[in-house]
């Protein structure tokens, strides 16, 4: 075993937001030594939900999407690497390498590695014009193009990332095909009766929406995109492509190191891996969740990974308390607002409240009774309030109370 190059006393790996969250709260919980974030990306922390929303329609300015002004790490201590990889961990020396070579030896590492994109498998996906949305380098090539003069795009995938890129796109007067493989958009987040619902608006605003369908081949002209052929024999003529189909979550150095895995690097209850002094957050982690009956689970959101970051940063400075935030989700589309409290994992009961054709409605999941988790579009007061009805861990409750909209949650409590 040789000397790392350097050493600090916490490295996080990852800059996105639950590297970044990690690095405040420790400072904010008093940690004093050496800190060290390194990410892939060239760019300094921020916000990742602007890039398929106001970042890509150009209604944000790089700056206002920054978790923090670039001085406030500096000023805090905490030394950012941007633009370096880790290829490697050795749990047993504590230390890290990177792609570069050199070394950093740590007393804890926190990995918030996140996910890389899934990428597509089909002939063609390496064209230029087949973008991913994930990173700022993601959304600023998709600009470029649309600055260039795209104006007709294939987009597959029809969840978050589809989704809220299609309506970016509808505003920005593209053309629109969305091509999704399930029978229905947004599947592995919501019941059918939201889905449905985003369908209707999608398809209002102009989409082109083919549910059941997969690509089977991008075709090319000059090296460039020019049409998606489907599994339909159908060709779709287009300018880009935008790929969301899912991530994949980012551990290989953790996983080769030796830590225990499943769909994702497995935590305890207050982050911790199963090497010593590694901690993993974020998408990554995969964790047995109070709010989904103690399945092990990803979960993939900004709430996860500031509350996972600060559940470690706690554990860090002696205060071990084990992560049981409510999860919470948004996605904009169009005019719309879409927010979620809870996990609706497992529900075998689905309650609308209100009128889906009034565009202000909630869904209610329910498992045996329980209320587990709330679809709220456009009814914030439900969604405030839904969420402390979760947070409170109800029992059974009348569904007829839930589904009749004049009856606050907050009387359910
Ligand atoms: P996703 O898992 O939400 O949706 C992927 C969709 O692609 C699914 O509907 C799936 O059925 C479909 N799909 C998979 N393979 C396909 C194929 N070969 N052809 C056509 N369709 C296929 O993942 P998404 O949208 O890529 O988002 C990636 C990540 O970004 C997730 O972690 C997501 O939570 C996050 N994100 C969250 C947002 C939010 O919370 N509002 C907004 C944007 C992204």
């Amino acid at each position: 075993m040789s000397e790392p190059s350097e050493s600090a006393d916490i490295v996080i790996v990852g800059t996105g937001h639950g590297g970044a969250q990690a690095a405040i709260s420790l400072r904010q919980r008093g940690a004093e030594g050496r800190i060290v974030m390194i990410g892939r990306d060239t760019a300094p922390p921020y916000e990742r939900p602007p890039l398929s929303k106001e970042y890509l329609a150009g209604d944000k300015a790089f700056e206002r999407i920054l978790i923090r002004p670039e001085k406030f790490w500096a000023d805090k201590g905490v030394e950012l690497k941007l633009g370096a990889a880790v290829a490697a961990v050795d749990g047993a020396a504590h230390q890290i390498t990177l792609s570069d070579g050199s070394t950093i030896g740590y007393r804890k590492l926190i990995w918030a590695g996140g996910g890389d994109p899934r990428r597509l498998a089909c002939p063609g996906a390496g064209l230029k014009g087949v973008f991913y949305v994930r990173d700022k380098s993601d959304a600023d090539a998709m600009m470029d193009a649309l600055s260039a003069g795209a104006k007709r795009a294939v987009v597959i995938g029809g969840g978050y990332i589809g989704l809220e890129a299609a309506a970016v796109l509808r505003k920005l007067d593209c053309a629109v095909t969305v091509v999704e493989t399930q029978n229905r958009v947004l599947a592995r987040v919501a019941g059918e009766t939201l889905s449905r619902f985003y369908e209707d608006e999608h398809r209002q605003h102009g989409v082109d929406l083919r549910l059941s369908t997969g690509v089977s081949q991008i075709l090319g002209d000059g090296g460039k995109v020019a049409r998606v052929a489907l599994d339909t024999g159908e060709e779709i003529a287009c300018d880009m492509v935008i790929v969301g189909i899912g991530i994949v979550p980012s551990i290989a150095p953790l996983i080769a190191a030796g830590a225990a895995a499943s769909n994702g690097v497995d935590v305890d209850f207050c982050c911790r891996t199963t090497l010593d002094d590694v901690y993993a957050i974020g998408d990554c982690a995969a964790h047995a969740n109070p709010f989904a009956d103690q399945a092990v689970i990803r979960l993939e959101s900004v709430q996860n990974a500031n509350d996972m970051a600060n559940t470690v940063a706690k554990a860090i400075m002696g205060e071990k308390e084990p992560y049981e935030a409510l999860p919470w989700f948004w996605s904009n589309q169009y005019d719309l607002k879409l927010q979620t409290a809870g996990l609706n994992l497992g529900f075998d009961q689905a309650i609308t409240r209100g009128d889906p054709a009034t565009r202000k409605f909630t869904i209610v999941y329910m498992k045996e009774g329980r209320p587990i988790a709330f679809d709220c579009v456009g009814t914030m007061k439900d969604y405030v309030q839904g969420r402390k009805l979760l947070e409170s861990r109800p029992d059974k409750i009348d569904p007829a109370l839930l589904a009749d909209p004049e009856t606050p949650l907050k009387e359910l409590l």
